[in-house]
């Protein structure tokens, strides 16, 4: 590290964090090549870039837990280095992952408070650590947070994100970087944090803004650091930007013709479910036929998961029934479907789907090695050829296929799952959020392969929040409700507003307390 980088001449002294020449590698990875940047406080400052870009290892090492290769950062004209996450938040750099770390049987209060509880307090009683945390969550506008509230189980990720979020505040944090945040929030939700982000901004914090979806973005941002590759590519302010300029500057190309649909739609049924009861549904019936994307849209909560998991094995089925080709099955475990041909990729990869101490090749044909093992000696060898082509088909880097699936970045850990269950070639295959955490010119090959997929005759069930991609993809859309079908969409009448309709009408007031959405009384259902 060189002195003038130590002490650069354009020293700014007014909180900006100066970030200069810095560059980080891993094993076979250049993670980050000769990134320099500002980031200012009392500004909104978006990372964006493909999976595996260097995103968030640019953040860890703001955070402490990754140091550089080389290169420098400057805090008010001082040069930082951080061995550990502690040294960060000491300096008033925090980053907040999108599942922060929970440590089992600590409340909200005790989690804001940690590490300064005997400091500050003493003896001082719970009582008045619980007041000060209510008001400040009051302050914000969480008052549905409580500080007894339970990190784990009584939290949903958005709350647990902003608890985080208040931790880092009273320790009184002047660089806040936020990985994702989003990617799991309701739109509710997503408002509220929005309105947190600016007003800390307002305050003065310096944000960083990570994520995938483009319009979250150019509506929140005030400038956005476009990374590709481990390369800065380019900052510029939100203002000078579009959806279609960021994409280019993302992928280095342009991207047309991202949804394909291009379908036969045979008629042969694959599944049939008739009147299906569980804990979480009322008379489910709905069928798909081989060659037919099937959406499922609905609000978080709707009970479309869930059916998936019913379908899967992984959830009991109180009542009803469910046909595979026209036969009556009784799934019990997943085991069960798996061996009927049913594919599932579930929406919580990192959680349900990934070996993360495995390499990406082992988790990527665990779903083939059943259908391949009576060919034993072969079997190494094939399961190699099919897997890396669809590795290289849904572009996941990774310096091999030996790689440990834990060191890939989140997305492309993502894209080794969907890898799986597209090797495994079931007739069933569903899909939950599958284009979650996932890069534009990915997300336009995921659609491409759930395309070709459909043509060679699978029948896919496609689960999916983002109804632009609903609408592109399926050709026929269900939509659920608090576990039920409330209508069935195809052709010209599947519309955004014919699906939030049907979302959300009649029995709305739970699902959004205090929105203001229109009934619509005896409407086309
Ligand atoms: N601990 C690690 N060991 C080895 N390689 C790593 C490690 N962490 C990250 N990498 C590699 O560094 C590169 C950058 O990863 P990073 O996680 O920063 O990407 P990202 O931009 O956050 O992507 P995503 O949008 O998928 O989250 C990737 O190729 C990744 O595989
Ligand atoms: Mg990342």
């Amino acid at each position: 590290m060189t002195d003038e980088a130590q002490n650069p001449p354009e020293a700014l002294l007014d909180g900006t964090v100066q970030i200069r020449n810095l560059s980080k590698a891993f094993p076979n990875v250049q993670a980050l090549t000769d990134v320099s940047m500002d980031i200012r406080p009392g500004e909104i400052l978006a990372f964006m870039g493909e999976n595996g870009a260097g995103k968030s290892t640019l953040l860890k090492i703001l955070n402490g837990d990754y140091q550089p290769d080389s290169g420098t950062i400057t805090l008010d004209g001082q040069r930082i280095a951080f061995s550990n996450p502690r040294d960060a938040h000491r300096a008033g750099i925090r980053v907040i992952y999108q599942e922060p770390e929970i440590i089992p049987g600590v409340d909200v209060a005790e989690n804001i408070w940690v590490g300064e509880l005997p400091k500050r307090f003493g003896l001082l009683h719970r009582r008045r650590m619980d007041e000060l945390v209510r008001q400040n969550l009051r302050e914000y506008g969480f008052e549905d947070i409580l500080p007894t509230h339970l990190m784990g189980d009584e939290l949903s990720s958005a709350q647990r994100q902003l608890v985080e979020i208040m931790r880092a505040l009273k320790s009184g944090v002047r660089v806040l970087a936020l990985d994702e945040p989003t990617s799991s929030l309701t739109d509710e939700e997503v408002e509220r944090l929005f309105v947190l982000v600016r007003r800390l901004r307002d305050e003065g914090v310096a944000i960083i803004y990570v994520s995938h979806r483009i319009n979250e973005i150019l509506r929140l941002c005030d400038r956005v650091a476009i990374l590709r590759d481990g390369r800065l590519i380019t900052v510029k302010p939100a203002a000078e930007l579009n959806e279609s300029e960021i994409v280019r500057l993302m992928v280095g190309r342009e991207l047309s013709d991202v949804f394909q649909r291009n379908r036969a739609g045979a008629e042969r049924e694959v599944l049939r479910v008739e009147g299906l009861y569980s804990n979480w549904h009322d008379n489910v019936s709905m069928h798909i036929n081989a060659g037919e994307v099937v959406g499922f849209a609905g609000l978080v909560g709707a009970g479309r998961t869930e059916l998936a998991k019913v379908i899967f094995g992984e959830y009991p089925r109180n009542g009803g029934r469910i046909y595979l080709e026209g036969q009556s099955v009784n799934i019990r475990r997943p085991d069960d479907a798996i061996s009927k041909g049913i594919g599932f990729a579930p929406e919580d990869r990192k959680r349900e789907g990934l070996v993360l101490i495995r390499s990406v090749l082992e988790n990527a044909s665990l779903a083939i090695l059943k259908r391949l093992s009576w060919l034993h000696f072969v079997r190494r060898r094939l399961e190699r050829s099919i897997v890396s082509g669809f590795i290289e088909r849904l572009r996941v880097r990774t310096p091999s296929l030996e790689q440990e699936a834990g060191k890939l970045s989140g997305g492309n850990q993502q894209k080794v799952v969907l890898a799986r269950w597209l090797a495994a070639k079931p007739k069933l295959l569903i899909l939950d959020e599958p284009t979650r955490g996932i890069d534009v010119g990915a997300k336009a090959e995921i659609y491409r392969l759930v395309d070709d997929l459909a043509n060679e005759g699978l029948a896919i069930m496609f689960i999916s929040s983002e109804l632009p991609e609903l609408l592109g993809l399926a050709d026929r859309i269900y939509v659920m409700q608090n576990g039920r079908i409330t209508g069935e969409l195809s052709g010209a009448s599947a519309t955004e507003e014919a699906v939030l309709e049907l979302a959300m009408t009649e029995k709305t007031s739970t699902a959004l307390p205090g929105s203001v959405t229109p009934t619509l009384e005896g409407s086309t259902l």
